[in-house]
């Protein structure tokens, strides 16, 4: 699929039975590549938290961050649909608040759409953003921003109970006018199940195979960081391991001698120099 990825274009896609790529991605250099490589959506994920900022959790991370991160994204891309992550907070004091820190998003870091956590208890802020012309992403299942509640990093929606609470949810949101769902860690037959019954397609993240696209965090694939290990997440490449020897090699020809070599530096005529001995 070539051009500018919308929200109409995914939705086009799941009918046609198209996979959609997402991954996240926090800067410039690494969204032109992710771009150029036709991933259609690029998440600035408030994953950024862990990855770019070294928190333990996405909870302390602002609207700031994320607005500077973000622009740094949309910098870098010319196709996909850039997505910024609403922070913890950013939407809960009230629905002005939230669509005036949405619209952040969009005026100021040059988004084209904002994701949000949680089921029916955010429908009424998704139709404020939605009203005021900001399409916008859900996510339910594990919602990071609310692992204090939810007791810890876990699988959701294990009994029926739990289950159907997702797959109601994920109806309300789609109610409530979102063009795409986000399920992270919810057992692959519910994600299956959810994405039959949902018109709008459906992202997972540690959620089976059936879901209508998938969504990794960028570090996770290409082997950036170590901290966790989530079971859902394939590793494509081993950077850590790549860059270690890159620095390493870098650091025994500084040592030596062996760099800068005559190409990396420049030259003086013989005469000006030695007008200054
Ligand atoms: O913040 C994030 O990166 C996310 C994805 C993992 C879905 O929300």
């Amino acid at each position: 699929m070539s051009g500018k990825i919308s929200t109409v274009k995914l939705k086009e896609m799941k009918h046609r039975k198209e996979k959609i790529t997402v991954l996240t991605c926090y800067d410039y250099s690494m969204a032109k590549i992710l771009d150029s490589a036709g991933i259609e959506v690029l998440l600035v994920g408030d994953s950024l938290g862990n990855v770019m900022l070294g928190y333990d959790s996405t909870i302390p991370v602002t609207m700031d961050d994320m607005i500077t991160y973000t622009k740094a994204v949309s910098r870098g891309t010319k196709n996909a649909l850039v997505v910024g992550d609403m922070p913890f907070l950013s939407y809960h004091i009230s629905t002005a608040e939230s669509v005036k820190n949405a619209g952040r998003f969009l005026q100021e870091a040059g988004a084209n759409a904002v994701k949000l956590e949680g089921g029916r208890e955010v429908t009424s802020t998704i139709q404020a953003i939605n009203a005021a012309g900001i399409p916008v992403m859900g996510h339910l299942g594990l919602t990071p921003q609310s692992v204090n509640k939810l007791g810890g990093f876990k699988v959701q929606g294990k009994d029926e109970a739990a289950a159907r609470l997702i797959l109601n949810d994920a109806l309300a949101l789609q109610d409530a006018g979102v063009f795409a769902v986000v399920l992270e860690c919810v057992p692959a037959p519910l994600a299956k199940l959810i994405s039959e019954r949902l018109e709008i397609p459906t992202i997972g993240i540690g959620a089976g195979v059936n879901c209508d696209g998938q969504v990794l965090v960028i570090h996770d694939i290409l082997g950036l960081y170590s901290d966790l290990a989530p079971k859902f997440a394939k590793r494509y490449a081993s950077l850590h391991e790549a860059i270690e020897e890159a620095l390493a090699g870098y650091k025994a020809d500084v040592k030596s001698g062996a760099f800068p070599a005559p190409e990396h530096s420049f030259g003086l005529d013989e005469k000006e120099i030695s007008k200054l001995y």
